[in-house]
């Protein structure tokens, strides 16, 4: 018997375990496919960017396995993910009869997975979705752990569900037509798996940064894949975020306080996670957990990635009260994700003044 000429993870939870599929040319092939809940419908959403460059090649893969494949495009962008565009989910579900045995198939980045999630999780009290994710950031996290949601203009994600996909097929050559923006933004949360939990995979990041940035194929699958199997064993350890998968917010509490502040869009996601990380460090530092060279590295790292190492100045206060807001945050006290080495997570709050300190010294 031959390997299978892709590479596979786990992920374990049960009767809702699934498998990552992670290699090149895999979004065309029908038998990525194979194996899925049974049923006579399939809805591809995506939306109007990616549906013209990938839309045609999943439909081939996809007929040989269903009778009827349908096919609804949202636009474009985070403006969108919203219950109006959720609701066009649903119409072409109603309107096309689908019954409650069909598989919604998410391709895209983290907006349509998480929208097609969040529809799947809801359509009939709950059908199959399969994630085929477009971007970095939606390969090494959003498409991974079934977390799904939409925004509501009083804040982001916060109308949402736990819902897993039945298998997440991660093709790389889609992530040579990714503006090269977007590719810098994913590799913020790429970089994130290092200092939380695998010092080994930040020293092979910092060797391979170059490459990752070239597009290296060989050096994406790795990227993809060690990404992957970190979250599929913090995910299979507390799927509902009670306890550890918290650490996967490692530089998103300081970086939701910029995205917020700014107004979300100026900044891309995975840019206000890599300047959320070099606040992190630098707090890290300033409460005695790590040396300031273990700070220093992580931030060299980051900057030479492309990602801003220095945030906007919204004032130290502002970024206080954006940070108390966040959903994170319990009874206003705010539980920072920081590191006691690079490679290990802890959560702990920290003194208001020293926050404070950070923001005025990592700002500006
Ligand atoms: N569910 C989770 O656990 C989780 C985790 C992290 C982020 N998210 C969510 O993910 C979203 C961000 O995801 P994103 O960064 O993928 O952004 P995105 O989905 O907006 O995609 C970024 C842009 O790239 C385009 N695009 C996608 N694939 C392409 C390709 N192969 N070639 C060319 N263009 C392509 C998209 O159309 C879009 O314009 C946010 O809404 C965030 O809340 C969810």
């Amino acid at each position: 018997m031959t390997a299978p000429d892709f590479d596979k993870v786990a992920i374990e939870l049960g009767d809702r375990s699934y498998d990552l599929l992670i290699g090149s040319g895999l979004l065309g092939r029908t038998d990525c496919y194979a194996g899925l809940p049974a049923g006579s419908d399939a809805l591809i959403v995506t939306n109007t960017t990616v549906a013209p460059l990938y839309a045609l090649a999943l439909h081939k893969a996809l007929k040989p396995l269903y009778r009827h494949i349908h096919q609804v495009e949202l636009p474009d962008g985070e403006a969108h993910k919203d219950w109006i565009t959720l609701n066009r989910i649903f119409d072409a579900l109603l309107s096309s009869t689908c019954d409650r045995h069909t598989t919604l198939f998410a391709l895209g980045g983290g907006v349509v997975g998480d929208m097609t999630g969040f529809a799947a999780a809801c359509y009939m009290r709950g059908v199959p979705f399969v994630q085929v994710p477009t971007t970095l950031l939606a390969q090494v996290d959003s498409s991974v752990g079934g977390k799904t949601a939409i925004n509501h203009p009083l804040g982001k994600n916060m109308i949402g569900a736990f819902h897993q996909p039945a298998r997440v097929v991660a093709d790389i050559d889609v992530l040579q037509t990714l503006p090269a923006r977007e590719v810098v933004a994913g590799l913020a949360e790429v970089i994130k798996y290092g200092p939380i939990a695998d010092r080994a995979f930040l020293d092979w990041i910092d060797e391979n940064l170059s490459a990752l940035l070239a597009r290296d194929p060989a050096a994406l699958v790795h990227a993809v894949k060690r990404s992957c199997e970190i979250k599929a064993r913090i995910v299979a350890e507390d799927e509902r975020e009670s306890g550890l998968r918290a650490i996967l917010n490692f530089g998103h509490t300081f970086g939701h306080a910029i995205e917020a502040g700014l107004g979300y869009g100026e900044w891309l996601h995975g840019e206000a996670v890599g300047c959320g990380m070099v606040m992190a460090a630098q707090l890290s530092h300033r409460l005695g957990l790590i040396d300031g060279d273990a700070a220093a590295r992580l931030r060299g790292i980051i900057g030479r990635a492309g990602l801003p190492v220095r945030g906007p100045a919204l004032g130290a206060q502002r970024y206080l009260e954006l940070m108390r807001h966040d959903k994170k945050a319990e009874g206003g006290e705010i539980r920072f994700v920081l590191i006691d080495s690079l490679g290990h997570a802890v959560v702990r709050p920290a003194p208001d003044s020293l926050v404070q300190e950070v923001v005025l010294d990592c700002s500006g």
